[in-house]
């Protein structure tokens, strides 16, 4: 689905809403409406239960967003938690240099893909794109110089080379989108913490920040929950909360946000025995993704060219959303880098007595750390469709529809009596909504004709639809519609609530 449908399908359905839009919004900060929170909160159940209730060794914990300032300087935040910046001087716009590099890249990749379509198109079945990439010259020059942009581009992030950064994009040429022109600043490094001050004190002592992930609420309770929870070494601690950052260039919708939500999840293991654990999390992180229903050739892994300092490996669990393949989820090895520095900086032990090894330690990380936000977006991408399906009178009409797991739609049924104005209907649908509603999410809807409330429920991907008939009142069944298969059959009416409640149920996902 074209991505500004998206947006605004969101907009209409009450999914998400721009924040303060009746001041003409806040950009990169959004609101999530009464079907948008209903979905959210159900996409982070689902990993709360598969992380903790599926994990005798994972436990959860709630940590503060704000934090003692010195998290921030023993995590490297203070210091390295920077994006180079540029500035166009005629139109005074503000970019991510490494974004602009990006954005060249991607023009050349969107003329050799309108090539590649062309020869598509022309070859038919017999079309070869491997070899068609490999052997057109013009494909292999373009791809030259997307290799050269990107790989420089790379070595200079790497080494922090501001002006190498600045060079590369006089060299390629690169104009400000907003004026054309070419008169740049000088590349510098600009921090994304947002911050704040505590009480009455002013200062660099009282300088309090946002926290930019949820990871360092862990890595400070580690002993905390280590002993007060009994577990042994390798265990994990689970969070999902809110985190900050002053994203420069905030595009693409809630991919990119300066106010989002991360679940993350900290796995302390013996030294020695990460990389271990960095595989499995690896390949159980992609199959909670495919568990959803997510197809496998929309994601993928992309392992990091430029590991962190402390990361020993690291890869993204990408996903193909409507703007291209980009980061879902990351899942870093980050050795014993968190914890050994609050160590140096707090002056207190935060290590594990082994019993089996018969020694102390500092463990070692593998993290799992996802946006709920993204997975939003991605859940979103992937349901929402248009297609053509036969109208009452069997003729082609096109739907809107959400093809949600049912497990994590928002709303999981919709009551629906055939008419609005007849008491007997109106009393058995409500009576049967009443039996359902403190079982899951469900919705009565006695408004418009029958076929234009099932067109609204499929638009919010409600898996089922409820029809309170005449002859309910004969036989105490009902007809059930099922969203994608349009499959209507009728059942009794006091079969539907297990009916529902087993097929949506989140445990079986599980
Ligand atoms: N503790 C590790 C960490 O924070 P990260 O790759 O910076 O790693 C983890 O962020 C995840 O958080 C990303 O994979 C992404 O899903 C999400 N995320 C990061 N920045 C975001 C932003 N500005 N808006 C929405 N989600 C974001």
């Amino acid at each position: 689905m074209d991505f500004k449908k998206l947006i605004s399908h969101c907009k209409e359905y009450g999914f998400i809403f721009q924040s303060s839009e009746i001041y003409d919004g806040l950009a990169a900060v959004y609101d999530y409406g009464p079907l948008g929170t209903e979905l959210k909160n159900n996409i982070k159940q689902y990993w709360w239960k598969s992380m903790t209730q599926m994990h005798q060794n994972i436990v959860g914990i709630d940590a503060a967003i704000f934090m003692h300032p010195k998290t921030w300087k023993a995590s490297g935040h203070v210091d390295a938690f920077n994006d180079p910046l540029i500035d166009n001087k005629d139109s005074k716009k503000r970019y991510r240099a490494d974004q602009l590099i990006e954005a060249y890249a991607e023009k050349i990749e969107a003329k050799i893909k309108k090539d590649v379509d062309k020869a598509a198109k022309r070859f038919g079945d017999s079309f070869d794109e491997q070899q068609f990439r490999t052997t057109n010259q013009r494909i292999i020059d373009r791809q030259v110089k997307i290799d050269y942009a990107i790989n420089t581009m790379n070595d200079f992030l790497a080494k922090e080379d501001m002006v190498g950064l600045k060079n590369l994009i006089e060299e390629l040429e690169i104009a400000c989108p907003e004026s054309g022109s070419r008169n740049w600043t000088d590349v510098r490094q600009f921090n994304l913490m947002f911050s704040t001050q505590l009480g009455n004190i002013a200062g660099e002592e009282s300088k309090l920040y946002l926290r930019p992930e949820t990871a360092q609420g862990i890595f400070v309770n580690f002993l905390n929950v280590q002993k007060s929870s009994r577990q042994k070494i390798p265990f994990g601690i689970a969070q999902i909360g809110k985190a900050f950052r002053n994203e420069i260039v905030a595009r693409q919708f809630i991919f990119r946000m300066r106010e989002f939500e991360q679940m993350e999840m900290q796995f302390f293991v013996r030294p020695g025995e990460e990389l271990k654990y960095y595989d499995y999390w690896k390949s159980t992180r992609m199959d909670w993704h495919k568990s959803l229903g997510t197809p496998s050739d929309h994601l993928r892994f992309h392992d990091h060219e430029n590991l962190a300092h402390y990361a020993n490996a690291a890869v993204d669990i990408e996903y193909q959303y409507p703007f291209g393949f980009r980061e879902l989820e990351g899942i870093h090895s980050r050795t014993d880098f968190d914890l050994s520095k609050h160590e140096e900086l707090s002056k207190k032990k935060l290590q594990y007595f082994d019993p089996e090894l018969n020694e102390n330690y500092v463990p070692y990380v593998v993290e799992t750390s996802i946006g709920a936000d993204r997975m939003f977006l991605a859940q979103i991408s992937e349901a929402l469709q248009e297609e053509t399906v036969p109208d009452a009178k069997g003729n082609d009409s096109t739907r809107v529809v959400m093809k949600f797991n049912p497990a994590i739609a928002p709303v999981k049924a919709a009551v629906l009596p055939l008419l609005k104005n007849h008491e007997g209907l109106v009393n058995a649908a409500t009576d049967l909504f009443d039996t359902m509603k403190t079982r899951f999410q469900c919705q009565y809807d006695e408004k418009d004709a029958i076929g234009r409330r099932y067109r609204r429920q499929d638009a919010i991907g409600t898996p089922y639809s409820i029809t309170v008939d005449h002859q309910t009142l004969e036989d105490n069944t009902v007809t059930i519609r099922e969203r994608d298969s349009l499959n209507q059959e009728r059942i009794h009416k006091e079969e539907v609530p297990d009916m529902v409640g087993a097929a949506t149920n989140i445990n079986k996902l599980l």
